[in-house]
């Protein structure tokens, strides 16, 4: 009996695939290393002394998924692997619609073929589009996505919501993160992307770590305390622990659920930089430059009904992410790239 955990070699799939470990869960990881390393495993290893068992199989591959499932005892899926990049999106948006939702359409297919009745899909904030308030509540409006990557986690939202109504006896919960940062406090995954980061975090520690001369802030003149954008920062392993939780959730049989999975407070740029440089006693340069096109000024979840229906929150500190990201960093100033 395993979870099958897509995209598990990823960043935030490999923080969830060590707590699953971490309470004797059997895992089983499809991921086609599109934008993971193969090391994660050993790395994972090193963790929890535990092994996953690993399919390279791309998710849209049905073929290859029917055998996973074929040779697997799966019992719920958490589905993670997807391409996530807003840029790369808008100059490629057919490849996130084959990916992203062609993934899925082969997931859900296959899962209804083998009677696997619970899922946990990653969804992002993004859904919220150009949000008009904050706290953002998961009753509030969706759509608006300022970029195709949004899009495709909305339309893979409403192939679930559909999917769901078909099946009635299926469980799905929809998970909505923040903004995750942080890293397993060992040091030994993390964050590891390819090429200069779009995401603020791993910049700064770019910066700290003296791959880049200075972090880019973009802009100061929102409508925020400080003038920069307003974020909700969550630590990946609280995160992870969301998925744990969703899944015990689903063992209640609720049907459909929608999560946020936030702390409820916001961060500015500034504010970020600040507790990092505080955390770690090191210098982080920054420069102030232009608003980044599509960026909205203020994100931060309102988290209370996760707590009160899976008794879910963080606990991790913004203090603790920034010297848990910094600890991954400085001990992989290349990433997984020895
Ligand atoms: P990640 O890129 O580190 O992990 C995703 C993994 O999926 C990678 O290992 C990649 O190789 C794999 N993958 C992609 N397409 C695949 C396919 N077709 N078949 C098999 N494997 C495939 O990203 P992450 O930050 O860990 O994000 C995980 C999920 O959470 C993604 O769906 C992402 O959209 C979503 N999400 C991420 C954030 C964030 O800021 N990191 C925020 C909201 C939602
Ligand atoms: C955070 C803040 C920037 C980089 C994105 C996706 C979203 C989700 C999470 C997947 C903003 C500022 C950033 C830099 C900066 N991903 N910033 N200099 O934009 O909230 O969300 O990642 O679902 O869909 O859109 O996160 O980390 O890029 O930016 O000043 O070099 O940091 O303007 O205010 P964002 P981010």
């Amino acid at each position: 009996m395993a979870i099958l955990v897509t995209g598990g070699t990823g960043y935030i799939g490999s923080h969830t695939v060590v707590e699953l470990h971490a309470i004797n869960q059997e895992v089983v990881i499809v991921d086609n290393l599109c934008n993971s390393k193969i090391e994660v495993l050993d790395r994972i290893y090193q963790i929890s002394g535990k092994k996953p068992k690993f399919y390279k199989v791309s998710v849209q591959d049905e073929e290859k998924m029917r055998e996973v499932f074929e040779k697997e005892n799966i019992t719920s899926v958490i589905h993670f692997a997807g391409l996530k990049s807003v840029s790369e999106s808008v100059a490629k948006p057919q490849l996130y619609i084959d990916n992203n939702i062609g993934s899925t359409k082969v997931l859900i297919k296959l899962m209804n073929e083998y009677g696997v009745k619970n899922l946990v899909f990653s969804s992002s904030a993004t859904v919220y589009g150009l949000a008009e308030h904050v706290p953002l509540r998961e009753t509030d409006p969706v759509g608006g996505c300022t970029n195709p990557y949004g899009q495709t986690k909305l339309d893979i939202e409403y192939l679930l919501i559909d999917y769901n109504k078909q099946h009635k006896d299926t469980n799905i919960a929809i998970l909505r993160y923040f903004n995750p940062i942080g890293a397993h406090k060992s040091g030994l995954i993390g964050e590891d992307p390819e090429g200069i980061p779009n995401n603020l975090m791993p910049y700064i520690t770019q910066v700290a770590v003296g791959k880049r001369e200075y972090l880019n802030v973009y802009g100061d003149d929102y409508d925020t305390p400080d003038g920069t954008g307003v974020r909700d920062y969550i630590h990946v392993v609280d995160l992870a622990l969301g998925h744990l939780a969703a899944l015990n959730k689903l063992n209640e049989n609720p049907g459909l659920v929608i999560y946020n999975l936030g702390t409820g407070k916001g961060t500015s740029v500034l504010e970020l930089v600040h507790a990092f440089e505080e955390a770690n006693n090191i210098e982080v340069k920054y420069v102030i430059g232009p608003r980044r096109p599509g960026d909205i000024a203020t994100s931060y979840a309102d988290a209370t009904k996760a707590y009160e229906e899976m008794n879910w929150k963080a606990t991790h500190t913004i203090v603790d992410a920034c010297r848990d990201s910094w600890n991954w960093q400085k001990n992989n100033p290349n990433g997984f790239d020895k």
